[in-house]
């Protein structure tokens, strides 16, 4: 696929980020050029309706997680759903999948905003400091899933790993680490993301919710049952709670043949089953050298000051 690295404000910085891939810099937050693209898209036409969930998240924070649960929570009789569509078939990326570029990734019948006025989730991986005001347009509701720096890390590693340039030219883990510690990853900085959505959920809780995945691993059921009560849905019976639960495990949704796929999809630029790995916490311990874990260590705790990850 041709991607148009061309066209953007000339006053929006670039850098080469690996290889040939130009990244630029659009309020402070990288992008890839295909993400800057439908995040114009998005910024000109996007208007949420008072009714609509929003999902935003920094990459490989458990969105894949996230989608799966809000989409069974709000459409619990309709639960089956998830043996047959990928997660991100259920709720869209804003930026990718609603006003990315349509004519590469969205089957004919792919939901769009135009669409289906009640029920509606969407994803973005927009930080608040670019979708706060599309957010605050209307009385949608906002669930933020943050997720501990260095397994986001190892996560991102990880999936850039499988893309093909990778399989060309690895991407060794010491660069990542420097990339992410710059910030310089797609979205990034992670810690500016975080704290952006997470400032706003101590000021207004009732719009904003924010959820870590170490928390959700912790304790899934009381969790979830909260994130059920913020959307105005709570669970009638233990029975639901579980059936949710169950459900959107990673054991269930990588046994899904919709999931299994290793191919790249019409409706998301990686292979399918790329977005289930593990699911573990802490899987960083299993490939972060010891300098690596005290220099992340350190921006973490002068960034979140022992608020939301003490490191
Ligand atoms: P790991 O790479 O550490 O295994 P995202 O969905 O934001 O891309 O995040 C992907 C991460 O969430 C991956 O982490 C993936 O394995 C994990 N994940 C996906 N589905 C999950 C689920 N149902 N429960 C827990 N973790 C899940």
């Amino acid at each position: 696929m041709e991607i148009q690295n061309q066209g953007f404000d000339s006053s929006i910085a670039q850098a080469k980020w690996r290889g040939d891939v130009i990244f630029y810099q659009f309020h402070g937050f990288w992008f890839t050029p295909l993400f800057l693209q439908g995040t114009q898209e998005l910024l000109n036409q996007f208007k949420p309706l008072s009714g609509d969930v929003i999902l935003a998240s920094f990459p490989k924070t458990g969105t894949t997680w996230l989608k799966s649960l809000l989409y069974s929570i709000i459409n619990r009789s309709s639960i089956d759903q998830l043996a047959r569509n990928h997660p991100h078939q259920l709720v869209p990326q804003l930026e990718l999948q609603v006003y990315g570029p349509q004519w590469s990734f969205a089957p004919p019948n792919f939901p769009s905003p135009c669409t289906s006025p009640s029920n509606r989730i969407f994803g973005t991986h927009l930080p608040y400091q670019i979708f706060g005001k599309i957010a605050n347009s209307s009385d949608c509701r906002v669930v933020y899933v943050a997720r501990n720096p260095k397994d986001t890390l190892v996560s991102f590693w990880h999936m850039v790993n499988t893309t093909e340039m990778a399989k060309r030219a690895p991407w060794p883990l010491e660069d990542a680490v420097d990339k992410f510690c710059d910030g310089f990853l797609p979205f990034g900085p992670y810690y500016e993301h975080v704290l952006g959505y997470q400032k706003e959920s101590i000021e207004r809780p009732k719009k904003f919710f924010f959820i870590t995945y170490e928390e959700l691993q912790s304790d899934t059921k009381t969790h979830v049952k909260k994130l059920a009560e913020f959307l105005g849905c709570p669970f009638d019976n233990e029975e639901q709670v579980e059936e949710v639960v169950r459900s959107c495990s990673i054991e269930t949704l990588r046994n899904h043949e919709v999931n299994k796929s290793s191919d790249v999809s019409k409706f998301f630029p990686l292979p399918l089953n790329s977005f289930f790995r593990k699911g573990h916490v802490g899987d960083h311990k299993n490939y972060l050298t010891k300098d690596m874990i005290e220099r992340i260590d350190g921006i973490t705790s002068e960034k979140f000051r022992g608020l939301i990850f003490k490191h």
